[in-house]
């Protein structure tokens, strides 16, 4: 109905629509449903960058109440909300001997990832998990928990949430713990959320005696032993090695995706444009960018990663092109 009646008539029932709080898309030209390009942008944050600024927050910041993490937040350009990707939250948490992070819980799920100092744990609903480098650790949605550093020189992980899923779904809330730690239980945790480095490594070994995987190399997914699931419902977390030589086939994914760099060097070639990256950077791959992974060098690349895959799987979004 393009000609059908004029101007006048036109600006009138818009406006009747307006007022009764309705929205005719078809009055507008072009198509009903318009595609959108991805506000994710493919970036690197440096090591050498985050490293120095972060040993820097005590200046700034104890942690407390009112306070509760001391973290340093990696920030995409194109997310409106400050966060690594449009769906994940990634930060660097920084702990000094003898702090603690006090008990809270939330409805984001978390999952850390140890990067450098002995001494820090984590304890979940009672159960405390010591963090070695390479540790992972999963904080489900609404599980009290409280980090500290026991040991005698600082610690720094990384923490990856569904953050900005749960905001997106207008349930993002918090709660603080009535004290500042909570008591710890003895006996075995009664949940598997500690996945240790020792383990994960040396499944990343056995598989990598297998084929390759055309697009990852070697690849495993930290999966829930109870459930045989992702860690967290949204997200999945991964370690992959890419082998010296390494140069693997390009592919887009629906889903997106923040690396970090373990140990090694390598790039990734992100819509055809090529981002290198050595230990400790970190890299984020958008929604549906061509990529592709590159070891030039002598001695295997470690990559630990967290990607929207589950979530973008249940919705039934999940498409993959070669
Ligand atoms: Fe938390
Ligand atoms: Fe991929």
């Amino acid at each position: 109905m393009s000609t059908l009646t004029t101007a006048t008539a036109r600006d009138a029932f818009i406006g009747s629509l307006t007022a009764a709080g309705l929205d005719a898309p078809w009055m507008e030209p072009g198509p009903l449903i318009r595609p959108k390009a991805s506000a994710m942008q493919a970036r690197v944050w440096r090591w050498a960058d985050i490293e120095p600024l972060v040993r820097r927050t005590p200046e700034f910041m104890a942690p407390g109440r009112g306070a509760e993490r001391r973290i340093v937040r990696l920030d995409n350009p194109g997310v409106p909300e400050r966060t690594a990707g449009h769906t994940i939250s990634i930060a660097v948490q920084y702990l000094l001997p003898g702090e603690v992070a006090p008990a809270h819980r939330h409805t984001p799920n978390a999952v850390r990832f140890m990067l450098h100092g002995e001494g820090a744990y984590t304890t979940i609903e009672g159960d405390k998990f010591v963090m070695r480098r390479g540790d992972l650790v999963v904080t489900p949605s609404m599980t009290w928990h409280d980090h500290g550093n026991e040991g005698r020189e600082p610690v720094i992980w990384t923490d990856g949430l569904d953050s900005p899923v749960v905001r997106y779904l207008e349930n993002l809330a918090m709660d603080p713990y009535e004290g500042e730690i909570q008591p710890v239980r003895t006996g075995p945790p009664a949940r598997h959320l500690h996945y240790r480095w020792e383990t994960a490594y040396a499944e990343l070994m056995r598989r990598s005696a297998g084929a390759a995987d055309p697009f990852d190399d070697v690849l495993m997914e930290y999966l829930d032993p109870a459930t045989g699931r992702s860690v967290v419902p949204a997200l999945g977390c991964y370690l992959q090695m890419l082998r010296p030589g390494v140069r693997t086939r390009a592919h887009r994914e629906t889903s997106s995706a923040v690396y970090h760099v373990v140990a090694g060097a390598g790039a990734t070639l992100i819509d055809g444009v090529r981002h290198a990256w050595g230990e400790g950077d970190f890299f984020a791959i958008p929604p549906r960018a061509l990529h592709a992974h590159v070891n030039d060098g002598g001695a295997p690349a470690i990559l630990y990663s967290v990607q929207d895959v589950p979530l973008l799987k249940a919705l039934g979004f999940y498409r993959v092109e070669a």
